[in-house]
């Protein structure tokens, strides 16, 4: 395996343990990471050693804190898609699609694009210490990462608007009670349980993992054959392209300049509508 910036790799009994690795910035998937992350995928996927993958974050207070809000500002609206439209392609459509098991050991903050990270994953095993959310409305966005359409599958629509609408800051307890995730164990159980679920995986034919991936996956993409037998081919799925949209839309508003402005200043935003 590569060397790469902003990831600290390890392989294990075939199971890949893959850090996001700037913790300065509480794991932020910046360009780079976001880059690192697709060939590192690509090369994770491909390689016979690895049976399987288990995501989580360096240092002991974030998984992920979402996209990296400093180079979200002054991005137009066509800046804004192309951002959303490789992180879906290059990694979470990876992720979601990886024939290996894919598993995000939340460790601390997942917030936004990392809650969605963690969302793309086939599992999710939480530490007591995670702070699960998606923030995005406060900084006069929406997810831009796949979290409007997998959290509702995930844990239903009902409860997905309530988390998205009010940007809530999600217990372990309410995570597990709602089906966000898997397992909820203590911090220092958090790796081992988590590779001991993988390895558990492992043992079983990687013909039939992919295949059983692949057949959960097919219920997303009903709506897409549906579009396409209309002839409007859409290819993220209608659900994922409107939300490409909507968030790159949102990159022309003065509530976006503000939001992330008032993030990057310690302050609290002061909204207009407009
Ligand atoms: N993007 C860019 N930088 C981020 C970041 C993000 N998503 N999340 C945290 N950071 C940076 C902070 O700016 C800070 O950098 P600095 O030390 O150079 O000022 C550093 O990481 C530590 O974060 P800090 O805010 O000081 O830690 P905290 O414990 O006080 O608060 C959070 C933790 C997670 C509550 C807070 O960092 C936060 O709200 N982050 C943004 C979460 C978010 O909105 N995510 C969705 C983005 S789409």
């Amino acid at each position: 395996m590569q060397e790469y910036t902003n990831l600290l790799l390890s392989l294990d009994s075939g199971v890949l343990t893959l850090l996001i690795n700037r913790p300065a910035k509480l794991n932020a998937l910046n360009k780079q990471t976001v880059a690192d992350l697709g060939t590192c995928l690509i090369e994770a996927i491909a390689d016979v050693s690895v049976r399987s993958i288990l995501i989580s974050g360096a240092g002991d207070k974030a998984f992920v804190a979402g996209a990296d809000i400093a180079e979200f500002a002054g991005l137009t609206p066509a800046q804004g898609e192309e951002l959303a439209r490789l992180g879906h392609q290059s990694v979470f459509n990876v992720i979601e699609n990886s024939p290996k098991p894919i598993l995000a050991a939340i460790n601390g903050f997942a917030l936004g694009g990392g809650l969605e990270l963690a969302l793309a994953c086939h599992l999710r095993i939480a530490s007591t210490k995670a702070k699960l959310g998606l923030p995005e409305l406060s900084l006069g966005l929406i997810p831009g990462y796949g979290g409007t359409q997998r959290l509702s599958k995930l844990i239903g629509k009902s409860k997905a608007m309530e988390f998205i609408l009010l940007g809530t800051q999600i217990t372990p307890e309410q995570a597990l009670s709602t089906g966000l995730v898997n397992e909820v164990v203590a911090p220092d159980e958090l790796i081992p349980y988590s590779r001991n679920l993988l390895e558990k995986i492992s043992k079983k034919s990687p013909l039939s993992i992919a295949a059983a991936i692949r057949a959960i996956n097919a219920s997303d993409n009903e709506l897409k054959d549906q579009d396409q037998a209309n002839s409007q081919p859409l290819p993220l799925g209608h659900g994922y392209e409107i939300e490409i949209k909507e968030f790159s839309t949102l990159f022309g508003s003065s509530d976006f300049t503000e939001g992330v402005a008032a993030f990057l200043e310690k302050r609290e935003a002061r909204f207009t509508g407009k």
